[in-house]
Parts: structure tokens; sequence; C-alpha cells
């Protein structure tokens, strides 16, 4: 990695952490999670950031992908577990980071288990370390306090412009023979259960992103296609076109958008017995004798 990449994922971790420690006062009961949403995402402009993707806002039983619709009624509610997912990137040098807030006090056990695994598996990352040992001690960790890690979940190494690129990082002990090298950059993402331990996906997409770009005589899929396309393939909510595009258009366009493999969906995922999730995820960079968190 040049000095150059190196600077801008730095820059992003700085936003997004800074972000993610301010972002905490906001979840709060009687929160409508589209101001949520909205703040953080106005926040990463305004420090001079760009949005990797939209911010997800995940509560109770639902595990990921779930980001305000136009004009969302949920609120939070006094006992509701609040997971935020958020991605900052600097010339597409992305910095990812998530952590849950329990407004309930039922599950700080839970979210203890989370924690600790995420810097259990940051602790022992250097380069040669077999991913599968990392999935094996969060599922340790995890197990030892009385939960379950998401096993069909995994961290990813992220790329420019690319969130989800090369090599998975289990969240339990797989026979990956894949190893972590030097300059790779890792988003750790280990969620906790006290339900089954998968996640299911649902039939409702709020987030896309390009998966190539074709022709299509729609106009408003035109208009679309163009808006995106500096985010090349870089997801983003269709809450943000709600405004230029009618929303019952815009469902239409981004079913034909899908079904004509122009754009990826991604459904709502939510546990499989509906237990109660937290997610805690840092990015690193993998230097020679370990690892730096670019989002502490
Ligand atoms: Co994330």
């Amino acid at each position: 990695m040049d000095d150059n990449q190196i600077k801008s994922y730095r820059k992003a971790g700085k936003i997004a952490s800074r972000i993610r420690e301010w972002s905490r006062s906001l979840i709060q009961p009687g929160m409508k999670i589209i101001e949520i949403a909205e703040k953080i995402e106005e926040k990463i402009i305004s420090l001079g950031g760009e949005i990797a993707f939209p911010v997800n806002i995940c509560i109770n039983n639902i595990t990921a992908h779930y980001t305000p619709k136009f004009n969302d009624k949920i609120t939070l509610e006094r006992d509701d577990v609040v997971s935020i997912d958020m991605g900052v990137h600097i010339n597409g040098y992305i910095a990812d980071t998530a952590y849950t807030i329990d407004l309930s006090g039922e599950y700080e056990r839970m979210l203890k288990a989370n924690e600790e695994a995420l810097k259990n598996a940051i602790d022992i990352i250097k380069p040669g370390v077999k991913v599968s040992e990392i999935g094996s001690i969060i599922q340790k960790t995890i197990h030892e306090y009385g939960f379950k890690p998401i096993e069909n979940l995994t961290g990813h190494e992220i790329k420019q412009y690319d969130l989800h690129a090369g090599i998975s990082i289990p969240n339990i002990e797989v026979p990956y023979k894949w190893e972590i090298e030097e300059g790779m950059v890792l988003a750790l993402e280990p969620f906790a259960t006290n339900g089954y331990g998968r996640v299911i996906e649902s039939k409702r997409a709020e987030i896309f992103s390009l998966l190539e770009n074709k022709p299509t005589r729609l106009r408003e899929a035109r208009l679309l296609l163009n808006e995106i396309e500096g985010r090349k393939k870089l997801p983003f909510a269709k809450r943000w076109f709600c405004k230029k595009i009618n929303p019952m258009k815009l469902s239409l366009i981004l079913r034909d958008l899908v079904s004509n493999e122009i754009l990826k969906e991604y459904p709502i995922l939510h546990e499989k017995e509906n237990g109660i999730v937290s997610q805690f995820e840092h990015t690193v960079m993998v230097v020679e004798d370990g690892c730096e968190v670019i989002t502490h």
C-alpha cells in the first residue's frame, strides 16, 4: 500500500470513529431512526468524508441491511437493542465500524461477549494467521458467555470502492485455508445472539448497489443510474432518491433493475429464531507484526 492509500484509510477511520462516538447520544427511546441515519450521513459529509454505504440501524432480531426507508416511522423503544453500522470513504478507501447499544439493560453480558470477541480477534491478527483461527477465537469467546455468533455472516476484506472484496473472515471455526497477509484491509464484524445463530433473508430490501451498467429505456432508471455512477459499486439507499423519483415508481424501477441484473439488492436479514442480536465492528490494516485499527 502506498502512502496516499494509507493516509486515506487513516482519515476515513478517524472520521468514522469520531462519528461513531458522537452518534451514541442519538440512540435514545423516542428517537426516529430516519433522523439518526440522516444525522450520521450528514455528519460524514460535514467532516470531509463520503458515505461508503447507507447507515444501517438494526433493532433487536434484525441483524443487517436495515436502513430506514423514506418517511420511516420507526422510533426507538425503551427496551430496544440497537446496532449502528456505518461506513466512511476517502477516495474509495473505506472505514467500516459498528456498535450496539442496549437500551433495555438486559443484554449487557451479550454485548460484553461480542466486544471481547472483536478485541480477541484483533489481538491475534498478523500476517500468516489463518482466517479459521480468527473465526475460532470469536466463536470461543462468545460461547464462553453462553451466546452464539451468527455463523452465516462474516467479516470481509476491503479494497478501493469495494466493500466486500477478497477474503471473508468467519465468525465461527470453519476450514477456510485463507491466510492474513500484510497490507490487507479487513472489516471484522462478529455478531452475537441469544437465538439460533443464523440469519435469514426477508423479502424487503432498502439497500442496493450497481452490478453492471447496461442501457435502459426508462427515463427514471437512467436518472438513477446516472446519480449512482460516481459511487462505482458502493451501496446506496432507496430513500436517497425518493425526493427525485416518485417512491412508487422508484420501487418498480428498482425491481426492474434488479431483475435485469443491473442492480444487486441487499435483503434485510433477521435472526432465524428472532433472537436478539448485537454487532461490533472495526476496520484494521494488517502491518508487518500485527494490525492497525483505523477505526479506534
Ligand atoms: Co459495517
